[in-house]
């Protein structure tokens, strides 16, 4: 099995914050892999800008570094590197005075080629380098902007970025991004939900007892720590990741594989979650903080140790989800993520409802509900359990075993990374798997009532310790329903 890579047309491709952290590990790197693959057309050229006076030369030497580090050694061919780091520039710009931009005017001429310009930089910038790319005369019907994520910290506040940009750029040029819906097995959900024939008729609830989202790291906070301890588990992992996962669950059949078909389904579950209210919450909800412990093969500080205070955000955080439709009335989506987990393991659990009569004897063990695991990262996958019987003589014994589908085995070609396929798509126009404004504020609509329970309610972190998987509280949040986390196996 290959893949298959189809050319876009020549683009500029201009990273605000370009000698940063997301242009360094991510950008950088999924755009080197994108030319190797034989994807650009000539001539597309990459822009860095930012605060930094930096030449030409010493921001290539960036790139090259950043290849060194971020491309696994198989995929670096110098050839390749040179004729990368050829198509770089840099451009030295402050986005808040708007000085530079008038140089970067310059570097890019005038075209009615494909540009992009990435905001790889604060929140709070976004506004004024869309006003200042407007006022240099660099905005035109064939540019886009891209986002990232947090887009807000509540709906007050995504509103107001998304009204900031929006004076600038029309919706169809806008990429919010959620690296997340670049992942390969997100896309697979797709394909198995609806090129499949199989599943679609029991999914729903008369056939689906419940569904466990799970996102888990192993890292901690990684150096960010002035983001993170403004942010919180809840705001940097549900509002976006862990909600378009639940959506692509949930959502309806699409009528076609278009942007807004996609979209309009995805909204509508958002506009469907039950809203948690401030009694509710501590049922609901469950916020945790790592203690010390061990994780990765090492010992490692507890979260106020790495902040260096003591602090009331949440590492972790587990939620019981509803959603209020005739399809997912009565089943609940359990979610969790955090960092300083047992292991690095994100997955959606499928658990079918348990079959109504057992015509087994008790000796042949216990019939256990089917389910479908669908694993986005590690060893990305899919694997069905099913009950057969143990072979050989003996009578008759069950057993709970799983239908494997290990993509990396079952197809020998390399993952590419999210933002190589995103980036791309931003070339072509292609909006299906960004979010639309109006799904990004229904998502804060859900979860800012969530933060005003937490705040009403003082519902406090509790502590756990680092390489378990959270604090007592998620166990319980789960098991006072009768159910369990899943365990990978
Ligand atoms: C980012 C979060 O969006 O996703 C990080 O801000 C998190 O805190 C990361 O570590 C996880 O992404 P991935 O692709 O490694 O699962």
């Amino acid at each position: 099995m290959t893949s298959t890579t189809i050319p876009v047309e020549p683009f500029d491709f201009v990273v605000f914050g370009g000698t940063g952290d997301l242009a360094e590990r991510k950008l950088l790197p999924a755009l080197y892999q994108r030319q190797k693959a034989g994807q650009f057309s000539e001539p597309t050229r990459i822009f860095g800008a930012s605060r930094s006076e930096l030449s030409d030369d010493e921001f290539r030497e960036f790139a090259r570094k950043a290849i060194a580090e971020h491309v696994p050694a198989a995929d670096i061919d110098d050839g390749q590197v040179e004729r990368f780091l050829k198509r770089i520039a840099y451009v030295h710009v402050d986005a808040k005075s708007g000085e530079g931009f008038d140089r970067l005017k310059a570097a890019m001429g005038e075209s009615e080629r494909i540009r992009a310009f990435y905001l790889a930089v604060a929140p709070a910038l976004f506004g004024d380098i869309a006003a200042n790319l407007e006022k240099a005369g660099l905005v035109t019907p064939a540019s886009r902007i891209i986002v990232e994520k947090p887009i807000g910290r509540d709906l007050a506040s995504a509103r107001a970025l998304n009204d900031a940009i929006g004076r600038v750029f029309d919706e169809q040029q806008i990429f919010r991004i959620d690296h997340y819906l670049g992942k390969e097995t997100v896309q697979n959900l797709m394909a198995l939900r609806f090129a499949n024939a199989l599943y679609e008729p029991l999914w729903n609830s008369a056939h689906i007892d419940h569904v466990q989202i799970t996102v888990a790291e192993a890292v901690g906070l990684e150096g960010r720590v002035s983001y993170y301890d403004k942010a919180g588990a809840l705001r940097d992992m549900v509002q976006n990741h862990m909600l378009q996962l639940l959506c692509l669950v949930a959502m309806e059949a699409p009528a076609a594989l278009d942007a807004d078909a996609v979209r309009d389904e995805k909204l509508k579950v958002l506009r469907a979650l039950k809203r948690v209210n401030g009694s509710d919450s501590p049922k609901l909800t469950v916020r945790g903080q790592y203690k010390a412990g061990a994780s990765a093969g090492g010992a490692v500080k507890s979260y106020a140790d790495e902040l260096g205070q003591d602090s009331e955000t949440e590492t972790f955080v587990a939620i019981k989800a509803e959603i209020e439709n005739w399809r997912w009335a009565g089943v609940p989506f359990y979610l969790r993520t955090g960092k300083r987990l047992a292991e690095r393991v994100s997955e959606i659990v499928i658990e079918f409802k348990p079959i109504p009569h057992s015509i087994f004897e008790e000796s042949a063990g216990n019939v256990v509900a089917n389910q479908l695991v669908i694993r986005l990262q590690p060893d990305e996958g899919v694997k069905q359990f099913i009950m057969i019987k143990d072979p050989g003589p003996g009578g008759m014994r069950l057993r709970n075993v799983a239908l494997d589908m290990s993509f990396a085995q079952a197809f020998d070609v390399r993952n590419p990374d999210a933002y190589e396929r995103l980036i791309m798509d931003v070339v072509r126009g292609n909006q299906t798997l960004f979010m639309r404004r109006d799904e990004v504020e229904a998502a804060w609509r859900w979860i800012d009532p969530i933060l005003e329970a937490w705040d009403e309610n003082q519902q406090g972190v509790q502590g756990y310790t680092s390489g378990t998987w959270g604090p007592s509280g998620s166990i319980a949040l789960i098991e006072r329903d009768g159910r369990t986390w899943h365990e990978s196996i």
